[in-house]
């Protein structure tokens, strides 16, 4: 008879402190070499999500996917930084975490990195990578033990969680997309996404626990030449005029003569505008990795990224805020507001990775003084919106946190945080932006757009436009270029 059939516990109180059952944490489970080589592999797969949603933020058009990826990017680099330090907890150093675990699934991922069309890069990370993903941690808290290997359990069970929930939206926005797409582009995707299975099968999955069948393999199809990487931000059709500078929101935020609850359209319209920092700092990380090759990765330890990636989510939000914020008071912002591509653009394709960042925390150290952050915060407060009020609450609180990211990361560089502004200050007057030469070369009218949306905002409280407020007409044009600068930038 099995021995632990009578074992009982005290007064039958609930054993093991809930982390299984007797005969579960009797079993032999996976050894700790076992162990350590899948998390290596769900660590290699979270890598490829978090890189390839790096490589397609900026260069993405439309504005759904960037912040889905964003959100991502973000997800993944956590778990990412969890595997890492369970790993760590394991092995002594080298860790060999960037290591390759396997050249068929380093072809598995550079195939969906490789495609440019979202509908397929879309369909091989949630019908096919996240899957993958999702099955070899599941055959992992199926196979090992609960009580010995209980810190893997725990973590893993918080990526299965997460992973479920990217899956949703990654297989909804992957249908989603297929539902608009030719029928002979739907066909050569399914045929490539057969193709990509092929290589994860010849990996013995993404875990590398299963058979590996002695098939041909497909010729590289997205692959076959290296990735190119794309840091010029692109946008939508709800983005029809990004280089329009005609309308100078922090002008108008701060004129006293204008009232709290009309400020507070021209703070969506700042909030939504920060889709701009996402699309500017996917490459400096993507550029920064690539530099020196994952082994360095660009010279910083992983919490850079990983911190980094969680600031890029928070920008994400941040637009995303001023999104919700149109769109609970009924406005239609892109047929009403022009959101620029002016700051990233210029930064992405001007600047090295090394000086968007200093750029960047130029920025927001800005931010942070009481006309910054705090002084969006009391408008929002006196507006009577208290959805206005929520958000720059919460938008000030990460502001704060990527200041704190910046000093961490950008200023112990230098030896003083004079010099790190100095030098911030120095990158960012080396980008050029002309106003008029936009307009000279045809790129934009910069046309004033603020009455309309004021027009607008009013017809729906029910209210006449005050003359005032509706004939404000400052652009970007003639404000002092340094002035300007501070102003234009996101952050
Ligand atoms: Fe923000
Ligand atoms: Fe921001
Ligand atoms: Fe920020």
């Amino acid at each position: 008879m099995n021995p632990l059939q009578s074992y009982h516990s005290y007064q039958s109180l609930p054993p093991l402190a809930g982390v299984g059952t007797f005969e579960e944490a009797a079993a032999e489970g996976l050894g700790v070499q076992e162990c350590v080589r899948r998390l290596k592999r769900y660590h290699y797969g979270f890598q490829r999500l978090w890189q390839t949603a790096l490589a397609r933020i900026a260069s993405e058009p439309i504005y759904e996917i960037k912040m889905g990826l964003s959100h991502h990017a973000h997800l993944a680099a956590e778990h990412i930084g969890a595997l890492r330090a369970r790993v760590a907890e394991m092995r002594h150093p080298p860790l060999g975490l960037d290591i390759v675990p396997d050249a068929h699934l380093q072809r598995f991922f550079d195939e969906i990195l490789g495609t440019s069309d979202p509908f397929a890069y879309l369909s091989g990370l949630y019908q096919h990578a996240l899957p993958a993903l999702r099955r070899g941690i599941e055959r992992h808290l199926d196979e090992t033990n609960p009580l010995a290997d209980a810190p893997s359990v725990r973590l893993l069970k918080h990526a299965l969680t997460e992973i479920d929930a990217m899956l949703v939206w990654g297989q909804e926005a992957s249908a989603r997309l297929r539902e608009h797409a030719p029928e002979d582009t739907k066909m050569a995707v399914d045929v490539w996404l057969g193709e990509l299975e092929s290589w994860l099968r010849a990996a013995g999955d993404l875990d590398g626990t299963q058979e590996r069948p002695d098939t041909p393999l497909p010729e590289p199809r997205h692959s076959a030449v290296p990735f190119v990487f794309d840091r010029v931000p692109a946008r939508d059709e709800r983005f029809p005029d990004p280089y329009n500078m005609g309308v100078h929101a922090e002008a108008f935020l701060h004129d006293e003569r204008f009232a709290d609850r009309d400020k507070v359209l021209m703070m969506y319209y700042r909030r939504l505008r920060e889709i701009d920092v996402p699309e500017m700092m996917a490459p400096i990380l993507y550029e920064m990795l690539q530099a020196a090759g994952d082994e360095e990765r660009g010279g910083h330890p992983w919490l850079f990224y990983q911190e980094m990636t969680r600031q890029l989510w928070d920008e994400a939000r941040h637009a995303m805020m001023g999104e919700v914020g149109f769109a609970k008071l009924g406005i239609d912002w892109p047929k009403l507001v022009r959101i620029n591509f002016t700051w990233s653009k210029g930064l992405n394709e001007q600047l090295t990775p090394k000086e968007r960042h200093a750029v960047l925390w130029y920025i927001e150290q800005g931010q942070m003084g009481k006309s910054g952050k705090r002084y969006e915060w009391e408008v929002g407060r006196d507006s009577e919106d208290p959805f206005a009020e929520l958000i720059q609450d919460y938008d000030w609180a990460d502001e704060v946190l990527h200041a704190r990211i910046g000093r961490d990361w950008y200023v112990q560089g230098f030896d003083t945080v004079h010099e790190a502004a100095e030098y911030g200050s120095a990158c960012w007057d080396k980008v050029m932006s002309d106003w008029h030469a936009w307009k000279a070369q045809g790129l934009t009218e910069h046309f004033n757009w603020w009455p309309a949306l004021y027009q607008e905002a009013c017809r729906l409280r029910g209210e006449d436009p005050d003359t005032t407020t509706e004939s404000f007409d400052t652009s970007y044009a003639e404000t002092r270029a340094d002035l300007q600068r501070i102003a234009a930038g996101s952050g």
